[in-house]
């Protein structure tokens, strides 16, 4: 991670070549993906390669990085007993927030945004993980989000075993308990794979990056993809 360019090498400077060229690179990218799948690091990698190439990135975490958000995300983790759908307007109070206090102000800014998780963690995790108001969270989702909806969705996939693995690995080697997620069977976990995988085949704006390699090489699939999303968006092909 601390040395990205001799990581990717003569690739480095094809790459940065092609982003500098492309006029349209998204300016509003979320990571997505079931627990465990690793979005957070790869969220990291993408600002530090941005800015490496000269672009102002902003990383923000749904829900987090506002006062409101870290609170909200506090109450969320916590063993508070909370019913789901108060917990869905938690979500979307802590994004709304978000967009308001953060990533509206980046983006009129003209800085690039990366967002840990947005709207699709809501319709992946409260509406088919836990099958809630199936017909009005979509319109809930735009009415938090006010509209500012990522450009590009990435999905970084791994399979559900593999995650919760990760998960379990992570919270025994710190001691720390797991959350209310991610105490979520592997059922609940496959669901939220599926419409992950769905929505990527139905969307022009999701895509999805196969996470069952090395950090790194899956880091370069992360910008490939998103090189040729960003030439498709400048020649009309999206
Ligand atoms: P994470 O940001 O550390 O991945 O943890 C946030 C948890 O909250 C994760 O298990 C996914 C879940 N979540 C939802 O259930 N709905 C949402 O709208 C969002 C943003 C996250």
């Amino acid at each position: 991670m601390s040395n990205l360019r001799s990581y990717f090498g003569e690739d480095f400077e094809e790459i940065a070549k092609k982003i500098k060229l492309l006029k349209d690179i998204p300016r509003f990218i979320a990571f997505e993906g079931i627990d465990g799948s690793g979005k957070t690091t790869h969220a990291k990698l993408l600002r530090k390669f941005l800015r490496t190439l000269g672009f102002s990135v902003v990383l923000v975490k749904d829900p987090g990085t506002t006062q409101l958000g870290e609170k909200i995300r506090r109450i969320l983790k916590s063993n508070l007993k909370i019913s789901s759908t108060s917990e869905l307007f938690l979500f979307l109070a802590a994004r709304r927030q978000l967009v308001e206090d953060v990533i509206r102000p980046a983006l009129r800014q003209g800085k690039i945004v990366i967002s840990d998780r947005f709207t699709h963690s809501t319709l992946a995790y409260q509406g088919r993980g836990k099958m809630l108001l199936p017909e009005t969270l979509p319109m809930l989702c735009f009415i938090a989000s006010g509209g500012t909806e990522p450009e590009l969705n990435i999905v970084i996939d791994v399979a559900p075993e593999v995650g919760l693995k990760r998960v379990k690995d992570r919270y025994s080697s710190d001691g720390g308990n797991k959350d209310r997620f991610e105490l979520e069977n592997l059922d609940f976990h496959r669901r939220l794979r599926d419409y992950y995988i769905e929505i990527s085949r139905r969307e022009p704006n999701v895509i999805l990056v196969d996470a069952s390699k090395d950090v790194l090489e899956t880091f370069k699939d992360v910008v490939i993809k998103i090189c040729e999303f960003s030439s498709d968006m400048q020649f009309g092909n999206r």
